[in-house]
């Protein structure tokens, strides 16, 4: 069944390595008919949570923080899967990524948790280091995130030993988000 897929992107350098990896995984996603949105976070606007706990005060409203997530939160209410997709950046994800990825909190509250739409994830993720201990602690990360959400892991695909912008494309993991897009 077609399902509706949110990719959110973190790189700001467009055409980068983890965006072709993105547009690979929704070249996949597509051919095999799934509907994809890809929202690239390090082009909008969109700060940090504030810890206020103020999430739904509104009866409506996700957030008090009037930005960009406001584009977001519809994605997270109607698409089924998230795949998020960053370079490691010191061994975590891009600010503007986590910036995004910490305002899902309104949705693991208990107003929020009825709202929210996403059942599974996946990760993409690039890096210029070929060493495994690089980016254990940005899967962790990940798989706490997915955990207090809920979410079901559809996979992780890490391509190490990419730096220049044009890396990926002689590496496997290209391949590998294409086949991932396609089995989800
Ligand atoms: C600010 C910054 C921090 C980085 N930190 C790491 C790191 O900790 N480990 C690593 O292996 N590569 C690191 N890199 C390299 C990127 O992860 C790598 O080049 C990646 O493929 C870039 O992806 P992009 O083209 O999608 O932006 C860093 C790059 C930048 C700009």
């Amino acid at each position: 069944m077609a399902k509706e897929i949110l990719v959110l992107t973190g790189s700001p350098r467009r055409k980068g390595n983890s965006d072709q990896l993105a547009d690979a995984f929704i070249r996949g996603a597509a051919a095999a008919g799934h509907n994809a949105h890809k929202f690239e976070a390090a082009y909008k606007d969109i700060h940090g949570c504030r810890g206020c706990n103020m999430c739904w005060s509104s009866g409506t409203d996700p957030c008090v923080v009037k930005d960009d997530f406001f584009q977001l939160a519809p994605l997270i209410e109607s698409c089924e899967l998230a795949v998020f997709v960053s370079p490691l950046y010191f061994g975590g994800f891009t600010a503007q990524l986590k910036c995004a990825w910490d305002r899902f909190y309104a949705y693991g509250r208990k107003t929020g948790k009825d709202r929210i739409a996403i059942k599974e994830s996946a990760l993409l993720l690039t890096l210029g280091d070929t060493d495994d201990a690089t980016y254990k602690h940005a899967v962790g990360t990940y798989k706490g995130i997915s955990e207090y959400l809920g979410w079901k892991d559809r996979g992780i695909i890490v391509a190490k030993g990419v730096n220049g912008k044009m890396d990926i494309l002689k590496h496997e993991a290209l391949g590998q988000a294409e086949a991932l897009g396609k089995s989800v």
